[in-house]
């Protein structure tokens, strides 16, 4: 299977699907539930029902590829990622991981072998959470975290609701077979770019992924008063954005981490009445954070809120968590099975955590996990420069073929 892996056709499917959102540098923005993002799902199709897969969608919108296997009724395989990009991505995050999933599709019908059990390739839905707060919603619903329902109301920045996002979605692939929600699968394996420089820096072709760091996302709203910029002494103001830049002040305290292992980031932030005469009234922000360590990540976590009130004077602070994802470790025999599918192609590897959360993370939660990484140069990503060769996205694709290869054997 690992032989028949094309890396120019690969490549060359990679390369077609980012001229779908393509932005200046090299980048694509290509979000959850867009025109764009069906376009480019209508190709993956295409491309799948060629490799002789069956396609369905289900109602979160995953949209999933199945090849049978010799054994009637064994639990499937599956990999996959996402399809949906960052407003300013690169051509690799996620939408790697399908086209390596369907890479294998092609591979197995090129070489006519069958597998003992069935393989499906799933692109999850809107794992960024970028258009729609917070990401891997799909796969967050399938693995049963949170139910769909749960997302129904968040917007998008022009206000559209994620159900409705979703409806038209699931109306424009109303001829895709509908599957349920949910299931099992035998193993899942997820290849991704690395988005970090370790693999590059140590010249390794395959990190071995043994886990993924905590993550919460906290929405900050600080209030305050609107009022006139010209005639309005400070000492009366009640002005939302002095107020939010000595709360990130405070929180550039809270998170301070000599052995920068904590991440602490503010992406976005949006002002009211948003004007260049106008004393801000309303400022809010997100802060993603970030730790490997559960009760680290829970105590600065919950230390945000009264950092924030307290700085925010006089100004009143409320905080809404939106995302959280306990630090995981990989299912360690699957980890295993990565680290032996690596050796035995004779590449070089690292085992390795993960800094970015994906859907392996949630979806570990349902099916034994794990993940396989190829470089990114110079560790870019999140950045329209994000690259990685076509030998090393057909390394990764091989080393998964193989390891998924390794699962598939059916014992009674
Ligand atoms: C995934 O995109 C992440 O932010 O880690
Ligand atoms: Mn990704
Ligand atoms: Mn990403």
């Amino acid at each position: 299977m690992a032989e028949s892996v094309s890396e120019t056709r690969q490549w060359d499917r990679l390369m077609e699907l980012a001229r779908i959102g393509a932005i200046p540098g090299d980048g694509v923005n290509r979000q959850a539930l867009t025109a764009l993002d069906r376009q480019a799902r209508r190709l993956m199709i295409a491309w799948a029902e060629e490799a002789g897969a069956t396609v369905s969608v289900d109602d979160a919108a995953n949209l999933w590829f199945r090849v049978e296997g010799r054994i009637p009724g064994a639990t499937p395989l599956l990999t996959g990622s996402h399809m949906d990009s960052q407003p300013a991505g690169g051509r690799f995050d996620g939408i790697y991981g399908v086209m390596a999933g369907l890479e294998i599709l092609c591979a197995l019908k090129d070489s006519g072998l069958t597998l003992d059990r069935p393989l499906e390739v799933v692109a999850w839905t809107n794992e960024e959470g970028s258009r729609f707060a917070p990401g891997c919603m799909g796969s967050m619903a399938w693995a049963g975290t949170k139910p769909l329902a749960a997302f129904a109301e968040t917007r998008d920045a022009e206000g559209i609701r994620f159900a409705d996002a979703l409806a038209e979605q699931l109306a424009a692939e109303a001829d895709l077979p509908r599957r349920p929600l949910g299931g099992q699968a035998h193993a899942y394996i997820e290849a991704h770019i690395e988005q970090g420089p370790k693999l590059e820096t140590e010249a390794l072709d395959i990190g071995v992924v043994t886990g993924i760091q905590g993550s919460r996302w906290l929405t900050v709203t600080i209030t305050g008063a609107s009022a006139h910029a010209g005639t309005t002494p400070v000492s009366l103001r009640r002005d939302a954005m002095q107020a939010t830049m000595r709360a990130i002040a405070a929180l550039n305290t809270l998170t301070a981490d000599p052995t920068d292992v904590l991440r602490f980031t503010v992406g976005s932030l949006t002002v009211e009445p948003g004007s260049s005469n106008s004393v801000a009234g309303m400022v809010r922000f997100t802060i993603d954070l970030r730790h490997p360590d559960a009760v680290v990540l829970a105590a600065i976590g919950d230390a945000v809120a009264a950092t924030v009130a307290e700085a925010a004077l006089p100004c009143v602070a409320t905080i809404e968590e939106r995302f959280s994802a306990a630090p995981l470790d990989f299912d360690a025999d699957l980890v295993t099975a990565v680290r032996e599918a690596a050796e035995t192609l004779g590449q070089s590897w690292s085992l390795m955590p993960s800094g970015a959360f994906h859907d392996a993370q949630l979806v570990a939660g349902a099916v034994p996990s794990a993940m396989i990484f190829v470089p990114s140069r110079a560790g870019i990503s999140h950045n329209p420069a994000e690259f990685t060769s076509a030998a090393q996205l057909a390394a990764g694709t091989r080393v998964l073929a193989a390891a998924l290869a390794s699962q598939s054997r059916v014992t009674n």
